[in-house]
């Protein structure tokens, strides 16, 4: 497989001493939706735009598509497209002006501008309000016209600084059933930065969790999970309780890491909670107890992050504050 993003061991240093970066690697595969998750300060953004060629890391290298961002950055500003953290539109134009704008800014040929702007517009759901000044939008349509903006270039890879930074759940679902299908038509990798674990949870194919400049894991959300350890499983059982001869049984078997019953619950702490299901199901059948109810419950992302950076991720503060500089910069 291509690897769209190769890291190797980047350090980033400000001001003569402070690491914003400290030995980052990693390699993205070509065709993935790919999560940076950390909180406020971690260093996404420092690695961003590195992979951007806005500045250098100060050792170490990165690639993108097989080119190193230092000594090949003109060929790789020529395959990516980048969507900052910040606010990157005009409001007091329409959405179809800053297209236009935009599409001067990268050289779209002027033969092309109109159906490449027609296309990103559809891609992202704003056909219909393209003529309407951006400073009437809602914040999942600005973050929509951005990414539109980017998409004029028909990026072999998008980078994405906080894509849903301060929208509502519906506005966030919104921009990213465009950006999936405009990724399943195109096969455009995307790699973008997050805060947010259910984001990265639900739309990365891989996430890296990064912590004080270092890369703490890396995997499918499976994996980070399962890694923790420890899933449960709870039953609540028709009988009042287990006899003590099962509870024996039950202990035997060696996928069962602890067993606790309290009357009719019965949990047990297991590696795979899906794969010893049916086995424990079978084990009481065969003993004539019936189940009324069982529930499995999984480490989270939250437990994940945890387990590796050894605090939990806090974000509430950075959040108002962004959302409230974006509505402020939105009324103008
Ligand atoms: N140009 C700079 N000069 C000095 N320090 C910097 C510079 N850019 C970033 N930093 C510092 O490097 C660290 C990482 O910053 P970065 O913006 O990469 O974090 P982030 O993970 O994107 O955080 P956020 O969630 O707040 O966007 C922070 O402590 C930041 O203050
Ligand atoms: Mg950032």
């Amino acid at each position: 497989m291509e690897n769209a993003v190769d890291v190797k061991d980047v350090v980033k240093i400000f001001n003569g001493n402070f690491r914003a970066l400290d030995g980052v690697s990693l390699k993205i595969e070509a065709g993935n939706i790919f999560a940076l998750l950390g909180p406020n300060g971690a260093g996404k953004t420092t690695l961003m735009r590195i992979l951007t060629t806005q500045i250098s890391p100060s050792s170490g290298q990165a690639y993108v598509f097989g080119l190193d961002t230092v000594k090949e950055g003109s060929q790789v500003r020529k395959l990516i497209s980048y969507v900052p953290q910040e606010m990157s539109v005009w409001t007091d134009i329409s959405g179809y002006e800053n297209l236009l704008i935009y599409s001067k800014i990268y050289g779209v040929p002027r033969e092309k501008r109109d159906d490449i702007i027609r296309d990103v517009l559809e891609s992202m759901g704003l056909h219909e309000v393209s003529n309407r000044l951006v400073k009437t939008y809602s914040g999942g349509m600005i973050r929509r016209l951005e990414i539109a903006c980017a998409l004029l270039v028909r990026p072999k890879i998008l980078f994405l600084d906080e894509p849903t930074i301060g929208l509502d759940p519906s506005a966030r679902k919104g921009v990213w059933e465009k950006l999936r299908m405009f990724k399943n038509e195109y096969g455009t990798t995307i790699f973008f930065n997050t805060h947010y674990m259910d984001e990265a949870e639900i739309y990365s194919d891989r996430i890296a969790i990064i912590n004080r400049g270092k890369i703490v894991t890396i995997g499918t959300s499976e994996e980070l999970k399962h890694s923790v350890g420890g899933e449960i499983l709870h039953f609540t059982l028709e009988e009042t309780s287990l006899h003590g001869d099962v509870l024996k049984e039950l202990e035997k078997i060696e996928e069962i890491k602890d067993v606790m019953v309290s009357n009719s619950d019965v949990t047990l702490v297991v590696d795979d909670a899906e794969m010893i299901l049916p086995h424990i199901m079978t084990f009481f059948n065969k003993r004539n107890i019936l189940v009324k109810r069982v529930s499995i419950t999984k480490p989270t992302l939250d437990d994940v992050f945890l387990k590796y950076a050894g605090t939990r991720i806090d974000v509430s503060g950075r959040l108002s504050e962004v959302t409230q500089v974006r509505r402020m910069i939105r009324r103008g």
